[in-house]
Parts: C-alpha cells; sequence; structure tokens
C-alpha cells in the first residue's frame, strides 16, 4: 500500500475492542432512551446506582491535595521510595512475610502481565491459562511473539480442573524449557470465581511434582490477584499465598498487582509486577531484569498514583479509612453479583460458578448473536468466545435482578435460531 512503511508483522486490522464497542452502543441507546430503559453491563468499573464512577474518598482528598512536584516529576524506574513496602502490606497485610517481596511498578495490571510475557517465555511459547480469561491476555502475549493456550477452568461439578491443569502444563513442560502458568483469582474476570484453599494447594502441589520431574525447565507461577479486595475477607483472600511453600529451585512465585480495582484508579495506570521470592537473590535478580525492561518499554509510571499508594498503606489510620471504604463498595458490587446468580439460578440461567466480584459469566452458544439480540432488548453484555460477560460492578442493582430473565430468553432465542 502506498505511503505505509510498517513492518510486516505490524500490519494488522485493529479490531474495535468488543468491551468499548459494546459500550459505545449502549451510551447510544441511553442518549435516545434514558438511563432507565437500558441495562449498561459493559465495562469494568464500578459504578454507583446513579451511574457515577466509585472513587475512594481517600484516594480523591490525596489526589486534590498532591504537590505539583510530586505529580509532575519523574518516579524513579522500579517504583517510589515505599512503593515497595506499599504494595506488599497492600498484598500481605502488616508484619514480616515469609517471601522476599520484590515489586516493579507497572503501568496497571497490564504492564506486569507485559513483563510477565515478555520476561519469563521465549519467542514463540505458548503461556498457560484457564479457558475463561481476560481477554487481552492473548493480546498481550501475541503483541510479544508468544502464544496463549487454555485448559477448560471448571469441572463437571463446577470446580476448579486441576486435572485439566496438570495435563496442559505437562504437556507444555514436554515443548518449552520456559513455561508460565497464570491463574486469575479471586474474583476472576469473566466469571467471579475464586479458587478455594484446596484447590490452590492442589494446584501448588501439581507445580511442586512438576519442578522436580523437569529439573531442565523453568515453571513461573503466575497469580493475578487484580481483584483480591473484591472477595472474601482480607484474611481468607491472603490464603492462596500460604500454598506457596516447598517450592524447587526451577520455580518462581509471581503476583501481578494493580491500584485499578483496589484503589479505584483505573484511569492513573499503576500496578506492579510482585516477586513472592524464595531467596533475597532470587528478589534482586527479578528487580534487575524487570527494571531493565522498563527502562526500555515505557521508562517509569505515573507518580501520582504511587504517591497515593504509598502515602495510603504507610500511615495505618489512612490505610484504615480507605479498607473501610473499600469494604463498603465491595459489599454493594457482591450484593448485586450475588443478587444476579441468585434469581439467574431462579429463571433457569445457566451461570459459571460466581463467588464475588465484578463480572459473571453466561456460557452460551454463538455469544456473539446472542449480545446483538440483547441489543435489541436494550440490554448490552460483553460476547466472549464461550457465552457471555455481565458486570454488576456497573448495573444497579434493580438491572441486576431484571436482566437474567432476559438474558435467559436471548440464550433460548439464540439457540432456536442455530438448530
Ligand atoms: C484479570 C485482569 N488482569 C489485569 C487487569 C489489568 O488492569 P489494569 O491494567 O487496569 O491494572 C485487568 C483489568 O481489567 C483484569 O481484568
Amino acid at each position: 500500500m502506498d505511503y505505509v512503511t510498517l513492518a510486516k508483522h505490524s500490519v494488522r486490522e485493529y479490531a474495535p475492542d468488543k468491551i468499548f464497542e459494546a459500550s459505545q452502543k449502549a451510551k447510544a441507546s441511553i442518549a435516545r432512551l434514558g438511563e432507565d430503559q437500558v441495562i449498561n453491563s459493559t465495562l469494568g468499573e464500578c459504578l454507583d446506582d446513579e451511574g457515577r464512577l466509585m472513587v475512594l474518598p481517600v484516594v480523591e482528598h490525596l489526589l486534590r491535595t498532591m504537590p505539583v512536584e510530586e505529580i509532575c516529576s519523574y518516579a524513579p524506574i522500579a517504583g517510589i521510595a515505599g512503593f515497595n513496602e506499599a504494595v506488599e502490606i497492600s498484598l500481605f497485610g502488616e508484619g514480616k512475610n515469609r517471601f522476599h517481596v520484590s515489586a516493579v511498578a507497572t503501568p496497571g495490571g497490564c504492564g506486569a502481565l507485559r513483563h510477565l510475557v515478555w520476561n519469563f517465555l521465549d519467542e514463540g511459547d505458548a503461556m498457560l491459562t484457564t479457558d475463561w480469561h481476560w481477554g487481552p491476555y492473548r493480546n498481550i502475549c501475541e503483541e510479544h511473539g508468544r502464544k496463549l493456550e487454555t485448559f477448560p477452568m471448571f469441572d463437571d461439578q463446577d470446580n476448579f480442573h486441576v486435572e485439566a491443569m496438570e495435563e496442559s502444563l505437562e504437556a507444555l513442560l514436554k515443548r518449552q524449557k520456559q513455561v508460565v502458568l497464570a491463574l486469575n483469582t479471586p474474583a476472576n474476570n469473566p466469571t467471579g470465581y475464586s479458587m478455594t484453599k484446596e484447590e490452590m494447594d492442589r494446584t501448588v502441589e501439581v507445580i511442586r511434582r512438576c519442578g522436580k520431574q523437569y529439573p531442565d525447565r523453568n515453571i513461573t507461577f503466575c497469580l493475578d490477584v487484580s481483584y483480591i479486595d473484591f472477595d472474601d475477607t482480607f484474611e481468607r483472600t491472603r490464603e492462596i499465598f500460604d500454598s506457596i511453600r516447598d517450592m524447587p529451585a526451577n520455580t518462581m512465585a509471581l503476583a501481578v498487582f494493580s491500584m485499578s480495582k483496589s484503589y479505584t484508579m483505573c484511569g492513573m495506570r499503576c500496578g506492579a509486577l510482585v516477586c513472592l521470592g524464595e531467596t533475597e537473590e532470587a528478589a534482586e535478580t527479578f528487580k534487575a531484569a524487570m527494571s531493565y525492561s522498563s527502562r526500555s518499554v515505557w521508562s517509569n509510571v505515573v507518580r501520582a498514583a504511587q504517591k497515593v499508594l504509598v502515602d495510603i498503606n504507610l500511615n495505618p489510620e489512612l490505610k484504615a479509612e480507605a479498607d473501610r471504604q473499600r469494604e463498603g463498595f465491595k459489599k454493594q458490587i457482591s450484593a448485586r453479583g450475588q443478587a444476579f446468580y441468585r434469581e439467574a439460578k431462579e429463571v433457569g440461567l445457566k451461570c459459571c460458578p460466581y463467588r464475588n466480584g465484578y463480572f459473571i459469566a453466561i456460557p452460551c452458544e454463538n455469544p456473539a448473536r446472542v449480545a446483538q439480540i440483547l441489543c435489541e432488548e436494550n440490554v448490552f453484555v460483553v460476547p466472549l468466545a464461550k457465552g457471555l460477560r455481565f458486570s454488576p460492578c456497573a448495573v444497579t442493582m434493580e438491572k441486576c435482578l431484571r436482566a437474567p430473565k432476559l438474558i435467559r430468553a436471548a440464550v433460548e432465542k439464540g439457540k432456536e435460531e442455530s438448530r
């Protein structure tokens, strides 16, 4: 094509992001028909019952009173002073935990996933995750010359499918030197499922065994805990980290940390890739390698967001206040999700097992067509490969109760059409 000098690998269609596209349609319908007539369940941001973005008041206060120098000057590559400690407190609580924690600031959890895919896999390798997963996992892999492979997330009892994970992990270990298993839990996007402690124990046991059985392979186990503060209590959600122990030396455990949900700061682009190091040396090697990667891609990360994280977590009073405010948000979102899930059962709409959090997934045939049918009813959901995603985080309680019946009818209609 004339006047286009793109390298071959970068000549690609930009398929409009499905979530963004559905949300634009919903907004147009709201403008035409009014808020009450439309169920816009597309976005992954928490909206209150008046449709306003939910932002922790502590966060808003800190941002509005921050000196301009803290906002505008560069941050050190790995994070500002106190960042590592603040991430550690946010993820593990006060007091010494048994990992050597090393956190490198990234632009959101997205940036952390980028560092994971680039630095822990070789060219052409596949990352392993569940079949129900957040869409950008695949984009991030492909953008970096890697692939995504999946295994069925649930067995026929709707429990986490440890056996399927084991089978896929072994298959990868036979092919690749570098192996990454990424699991998004608790409050998984898009299902709202949280792995139990027992499921995590069994998963880590598989990694332990595989590590020993394949001593010439490197296994990275990454927990994407972006929604960790929107599930159960602090103590119970952190039990999954207790499973990670007695790991062989050819393994490393990482976590994707995001400020988008826990600190309601999605637009401020801050998160971290976190090493749960078994030794100090491993944690330091991780930090050096990730810092190199950061310097070469985005340099440093939004300073104001890091400052908010540090100011909250290193000040027990502010932290208690932020925790209290977040607890209110969490309760509201979970109450909506639980209401949708109960009502779905009531009307016979099959959902993936939901525990808590922003999203619920509805398995169905021909998701794109079902989403289109729902569009005609002014219900906007996100079509995924295996079903639909509904977002209780963005929809009032009244609409969460109204939606399941409408979705069930559309799923049935979609089924009939494909017969
Ligand atoms: C599962 C999962 N991981 C990571 C992210 C990254 O979010 P952010 O880059 O805004 O921190 C998201 C965002 O929606 C997500 O759903």
